[in-house]
């Protein structure tokens, strides 16, 4: 049977750790008894401790600096998520890049949680899709400039989260105006396309990579996604802050 990984990005909620406790448990149990997923929980950086103890959850961080150690405040470095029980790790969301993030620090980022043998989820995706195609050469050069000098032997740690940026929640805020999910055709085409360039840029073995979708996913298109789109796994926004609604995506997906 085939297991979907279903990766909840909390964000910057919810707003204290008692919610934060109550929604992690409401999502273990509604994914303990889903057999065709896994699910990773991201939560804010000062949640993680609250939930390394959860073994029916997979633990990831949000984001994670490229040193070692040191003066840089503000930063969490692979260590010290490792320390705190955490798996994987979202490198490149749009929400950081749009805060000044660049392929080469995200580039770095990949290659330090790689050392620490941190999964990264990366992300990749355009700001639109313009009918000159352009967009297939912009995400192109997210998975390419990322991917850079990274041994093809550590892409056994490596998830690409295909995201288009117009289709995630908080393209509204940003002044689009509008967000609607992407369709499952074109999360098929794109998640084909980014695996032939990883392939025809790193190595022929890479063909295994895992590929999700993210962009506004909930209970009613998860499915979908999944199965017309043929990815591996869903990057799970706003949806995921609902302990009812994860679990009645979560629900869809067990019926597929
Ligand atoms: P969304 O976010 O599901 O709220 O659109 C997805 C993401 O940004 O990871």
């Amino acid at each position: 049977m085939k297991k979907y990984l279903i990766i909840a990005n909390w964000k910057m909620t919810p707003n204290s750790s008692k919610e934060a406790t109550e929604l992690l448990s409401a999502t273990a149990s509604a994914a303990k008894k889903i057999r065709n997923v896994k699910v990773v929980v991201c939560p804010p950086f000062v949640y993680l401790r609250l939930f390394s103890k959860n073994s029916k959850v997979g633990l990831g961080g949000q984001d994670v600096f490229w040193e070692e150690a040191g003066s840089y405040t503000g930063e969490i470095s692979a260590k010290m998520l490792k320390s705190v029980g955490v798996q994987y790790v979202i490198i490149g969301h749009s929400e950081r890049r749009r805060l000044g993030e660049t392929n080469e620090m995200i580039n770095r980022k990949i290659k330090q949680a790689f050392k620490y043998g941190l999964k990264v989820i990366f992300c990749v995706g355009e700001f639109e899709r313009d009918e000159s195609e352009n967009y297939l050469q912009f995400v192109k050069e997210e998975v390419i400039k990322g991917l850079e000098q990274i041994s093809a032997k550590l892409f056994k740690n490596l998830i690409v989260a295909y995201e288009p940026i117009w289709a995630i929640s908080s393209a509204k805020k940003f002044g689009k105006g509008f967000f609607h999910p992407d369709t499952p055709e074109n999360a098929f085409q794109m998640s084909t396309y980014i695996k032939r360039v990883i392939v025809s840029a790193f190595s022929k073995n890479a063909g295994s990579v895992p590929i999700l979708y993210g962009g506004s996913v909930d209970a009613k298109n998860a499915a979908d996604f999944l199965v017309k789109g043929n990815v591996d796994g869903l990057l799970v926004g706003r949806t995921s802050w609902n302990a009812k609604e994860f679990g009645e995506l979560l629900k869809n997906v067990n019926k597929i």
